[in-house]
């Protein structure tokens, strides 16, 4: 039977209560954590570093899925390991030197991810699929939480999916932006293994319990 991940994005919690936030969508049945690292230049945001990782790991034993949008990330995954991240995930976008980079990650001890941005030809990740242990297709544009789902990202998966698939890939297919009750079906439906969650889970009207929860009966 399949496992499928539930990865709520502290993104969209209240930082000043970033423990218990965590402790809650963990007991509520989440998988990992996902921690968005976002740098100002390769997307129009800036978030948090390895200096927050470093508190989640402090605080959780829950695999921490750190997903870097940010210019250079090979400059900074040392940094992002040795804070505890159990996942990096990095832009094909970024990388000149992919293959270089997903070998160097693994190195350290973390599990090698690689996304492709929704503008982004699903064949720029072909030569590497073999070395990655996750591949995340963004189903938003990067830098924000709280946007609309871009519906093109279904065809964009199932492709990926049957590429992974011929491959014989364990990978795990995760996907990233506007996941909620409307769309998980779907999303579950063209071969997403793992999914990202943030202002449905965190900014849930009845609280992160539930926010979990009704993603989870997809699940
Ligand atoms: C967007 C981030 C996402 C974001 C998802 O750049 O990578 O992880 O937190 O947020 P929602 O789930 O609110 O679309
Ligand atoms: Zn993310």
């Amino acid at each position: 039977m399949t496992k499928y991940i539930l990865a709520p994005s502290i993104l969209a919690s209240d930082m000043t209560q970033l423990g218990s936030q965590i402790a809650a969508a963990e007991s509520a049945g989440a998988d990992w954590i996902h921690v968005d690292v976002m740098d100002g230049h390769f997307v129009p945001n800036i978030t948090m570093g390895p200096f927050i990782v470093e508190a989640c790991r402090r605080v959780t034993k829950f695999p921490l899925d750190v997903h870097l949008m940010i210019e250079k990330p090979e400059q900074m995954l040392e940094a992002f390991a040795k804070a505890g991240a159990t996942g990096l995930t990095v832009h094909v976008e970024t990388c000149p030197h992919l293959h270089r980079t997903l070998q160097h990650i693994k190195s350290l001890g973390c599990k090698a991810g690689v996304v492709l941005n929704p503008g982004t030809a699903v064949g720029a990740i072909e030569p590497v699929l073999h070395l990655a242990d996750l591949v995340l297709v963004m189903s938003v544009n990067p830098g924000f939480g709280g946007q609309e789902f871009i519906p093109e990202s279904l065809g964009r998966i199932a492709e990926i999916r049957k590429k992974l698939d011929a491959l014989g890939s364990s990978a795990w297919l995760e996907v990233d932006g506007g996941v909620s009750v409307e769309t998980i079906a779907q999303l579950k439906e063209a071969g997403t293994t793992a999914f990202v969650a943030g202002t449905s889970v965190f900014k849930h009207p009845e609280g992160i319990d539930a926010g979990v929860k009704a993603l989870r009966e997809y699940l």
